[in-house]
């Protein structure tokens, strides 16, 4: 079986971080989005990967093969993003095998195995997965017969059907290109996968819905990441390979290599990526700090602060997602008042 994994698209939902940043890169307790979604096809069997490319093709390449994942990575670029069926047309020459479509900016507590199980074993045509939202305008959306059967799928619809959204992972047969050549542009001028779906629906092909029991996440706007990030926290088990000094450490906490805590308290679940100094700071629950960080005399709490960023003497700040390569610092010289280098987009309050 094979796995298309989706990384393009422009993220407006996340800018200012997606300027600079392909939004499945955006890290979730330290790893990119993306890495959540290969390391789940490759668990479940997938022995060959595409992934679809966007806007930061580079970044994305150059970000997935700084790990070896054991299985063959082919990078396919979109061009202009027109939908996730036409990634799928995009991607036809490689879909030439049964395949899992994860869409890469898409968190799944379980995994994915016991689905692709279920697509095997039940020989459908396809397979999509289910979960219930409370907010099923904001996703593919599932109308079920009583039996549990699909009777149709519709996208972001303003009456929904039913609390049953779709999750951005799928199991399909070559079948679906041609459901994909079939099908006409939305409303949103996009080549939507659930028209694709439903068109299978009413040629008579098999579709199946598979329950999504463990939570999930698509990490489309600042507080999906951020609560995806308290939820892979609450499942860390400590382990220290950085430096402590003179500090309390409570709870769940990882401190990786290089990392020096001083005169300073961490209470987990949080995580300490490589190369960081935490000095005379307070480092509370849900908080990721990525690599190479410098954070002095200030308290952090439910917080995810990307590589290379600095923060002194900045008070508490809590429920915050801070880009790369940030400064953040107390302000001495006069006039005082906040001064501010901000992009556009940014959300800032005081
Ligand atoms: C896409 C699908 C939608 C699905 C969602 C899951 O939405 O079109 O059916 O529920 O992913 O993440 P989009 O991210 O394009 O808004």
């Amino acid at each position: 079986m094979k796995a298309l994994i989706l990384s393009g698209g422009s993220g407006t939902r996340l800018r200012p971080l997606t300027f600079s940043q392909q939004k499945q890169l955006i890290p979730i307790a330290n790893k990119p989005v993306l890495f959540y979604a290969i390391e789940d096809v490759i668990e479940a069997g997938a022995d060959e990967i595409g992934i679809i490319l966007g806007p930061n093709k580079e970044q994305v390449i150059d970000t997935v093969e700084s790990r070896s994942w054991g299985v063959p990575i082919e990078f396919i670029y979109q061009g202009n993003p027109k939908g996730l069926a036409h990634a799928i047309l995009v991607a036809k020459e490689f879909l030439d095998d049964d395949f899992i479509m994860y869409l890469g900016d898409n968190i799944l507590r379980d995994g994915i195995v016991q689905h692709k199980e279920r697509f095997q074993r039940l020989k459908s045509d396809a397979s999509v997965l289910l979960t219930r939202v409370e907010d099923p305008q904001r996703f593919g959306v599932a109308d079920l017969n009583p039996d549990g059967s699909i009777r149709k799928l519709v996208e972001k619809p303003k009456v929904p059907p039913s609390n049953y959204a779709l999750v951005g992972v799928y199991f399909f047969r070559p079948s679906i290109i041609e459901a994909c050549s079939a099908i006409k542009p939305s409303w949103r001028d996009e080549l939507e996968i659930t028209d694709a779906i439903q068109w299978l629906i009413e040629q008579g092909y098999k579709v199946d819905a598979s329950l999504v029991e463990g939570w999930w996440k698509d990490t489309g706007k600042p507080e999906d990441i951020l609560e995806a990030n308290r939820l892979i926290l609450d499942d860390i088990s400590a382990c220290n390979e950085g430096q402590i000094n003179e500090s309390h450490v409570i709870g769940r906490v990882i401190i990786e290599k290089g990392s020096l805590i001083e005169r300073s308290t961490i209470k987990g679940p949080c995580i300490i990526g490589k190369g960081s100094v935490i000095s005379d700071s307070y480092i509370g629950p849900y908080t990721s700090v990525g690599d190479d960080c410098r954070i002095f005399g200030t308290e952090l709490e439910d917080t995810i602060i990307m590589d290379n960023s600095t923060i002194n003497k900045a008070g508490k700040i809590v429920e915050s997602m801070i880009g790369r390569n940030v400064r953040i610092r107390e302000g001495i010289a006069l006039p005082k008042g906040n001064r501010f280098i901000v992009g556009d987009n940014s959300d800032i309050s005081l």
